[in-house]
């Protein structure tokens, strides 16, 4: 099979990037290693964000996206979300993913922490990931440009452009674009689902791809916690910007709900129990259906009583180095959470992920469109196996909010390369910053300021 691109993954960065090069009439192999409904994006339920307010600016979008980011953001590349994610909101539009919209008629924007203006655009209230993927899968499966490859894993990349797929089969291109979400189903308490386990990353750092910042791991407060079947289940931060507040055991509130992840996370982390109570009483339940209606059927009522809530691991931000168009190396991108452009530094905004697979897919996927014709090449396989149950408990429990060296050291030896990386990166950050905590280094140094963690790919795995 021939293509001008090839696109691993089908969530809302790949099908984006998919999308553009086929709407300037590339032919464009799309593979999906799971049926659609099961990607990050589609569980998505925050928004994504834009500068699209009377009373906001790109500027001031990029200011909120700096600050969460704890020194690290490389502002190249926020420069480049804040300034474009707006157009890309028209794009959606104009691709057929509608909006919520206010009374006046226009698009409803909603607030997330470390936001300073409201500029989350959401669909049916909680459900934005699913409303805009069931569009953009539909417009892919409907283009005569689109081959989708559903059910089908990559087994590693051609030299010359293009993947080779689990059974043999290779599908030549001028490039591949790496659109297979994050790892951060790599630890066992998490908002994400299992196939999150760094598939993209494994590929690109056997092709000799960098990878960098792998110990920036977002943990998410408020995923449910105690609750059979429910477990992880995340409650939007979308719910405490209309309003709901968190409390302690002795029902006081303990920190501003709507600081960056990281603050309110390491205050849950730091109260006994290591867990909180959410109350959304206060807030209109018809705003999140899909999360009152959850809750309900799992035995809890959010309208009426208090919800028991803990950090979950919910997004790496680091991942595959790429530069402003998403390129890895020769012929190679990576977009959306598999990437690494630094955009995120050591603490991700609030609904800037999705926003980033749009941005950041097309952009890639119009640099990959000039790439030459593919030429002759060795298949560079790749191990991509899922995490076992031990491994992913491992990770939890010696990288999760807090790190110290005896436990990275452990994970260190663990058998899943990636575990290794995490620990890897994490024991080289002697810092506590963003997301990453150490226990022996409390304090951010400002020496580290802007100095990314970027893992060798020749050197030997520890
Ligand atoms: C949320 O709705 O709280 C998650 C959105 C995001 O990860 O930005």
């Amino acid at each position: 099979m021939r293509n001008e691109l090839v696109v691993v993954g089908a969530g809302a960065a790949g099908l984006f990037a998919a999308l553009t090069a086929a709407r300037r009439g590339a032919r464009v192999a799309l593979v999906s290693a799971r049926p659609l409904a099961e990607t990050a994006s589609y569980w998505a339920q925050g928004g994504a964000a834009a500068a699209l307010a009377i009373d906001d600016s790109p500027a001031l979008h990029l200011e909120d996206t700096l600050e969460a980011g704890r020194g690290l953001t490389k502002r190249a590349a926020a420069e480049v979300l804040t300034g474009e994610a707006a157009a890309r909101v028209r794009e959606l539009q104009e691709l057929g993913c509608h909006f919520d919209a206010d009374r006046h008629g226009d698009l409803a924007l909603g607030l997330e922490g470390g936001h300073t203006r409201r500029r989350i655009i959401h669909a049916g209230g909680s459900a934005t990931g699913r409303r805009i993927l069931r569009a953009l899968s539909a417009a892919a499966a409907e283009h005569p440009q689109i081959t989708i490859l559903e059910q089908e894993r990559v087994a590693g990349l051609l030299e010359g452009g293009g993947v080779m797929l689990r059974g043999g089969t290779t599908i030549a291109a001028r490039a591949t674009i790496l659109a297979t979400g994050g790892a951060a189903a790599l630890w066992s308490r998490t908002t994400n689902p299992p196939g999150s386990f760094g598939s993209g990353l494994i590929l690109a750092r056997a092709a000799g791809a960098q990878l960098a910042d792998l110990e920036f791991t977002q943990f998410h407060p408020t995923a449910v916690v105690g609750l059979k079947g429910r477990e992880g289940f995340l409650i939007s931060e979308a719910v405490r910007g209309e309003g709901a507040t968190l409390h302690d055991d002795a029902g006081e509130r303990f920190v501003n709900e709507l600081e960056p992840r990281d603050h309110v996370a390491r205050a849950i982390f730091n109260l006994p129990g290591q867990k909180a109570l959410l109350d959304m009483t206060q807030v209109d339940p018809k705003r999140f259906p899909n999360i009152v209606e959850a809750l309900q059927q799992a035995g809890l009522d959010p309208t009426t009583e208090r919800i028991p809530v803990a950090p979950a691991s919910h997004y790496v931000m680091g991942g595959i180095v790429t530069d402003l168009d998403g390129r890895a190396q020769d012929r190679l991108y990576a977009v959306g959470e598999a990437a690494c452009t630094g955009l995120h530094g050591a603490n991700r905004l609030a609904s800037n992920s999705l926003s980033e697979c749009f941005v950041f897919g097309r952009r890639a996927a119009l640099a990959a469109l000039d790439d030459p014709p593919p030429t002759d090449g060795a298949v560079i396989e790749a191990n991509v196996e899922a995490p076992s149950r031990e491994t992913r408990e491992a990770v939890w429990q010696l990288a999760g909010l807090e790190r110290s060296q005896p436990n990275l050291e452990r994970l260190a030896r663990d058998p899943y390369p990636l575990a290794r990386l995490v620990a890897a990166s994490a024991l080289h950050r002697q810092e506590t910053r963003g997301a990453h905590g150490r226990a022996e280094f409390p304090e951010t140094d400002p020496a580290l300021d802007g100095r990314h963690t970027i893992l060798d790919p020749a050197a030997e795995i520890p």
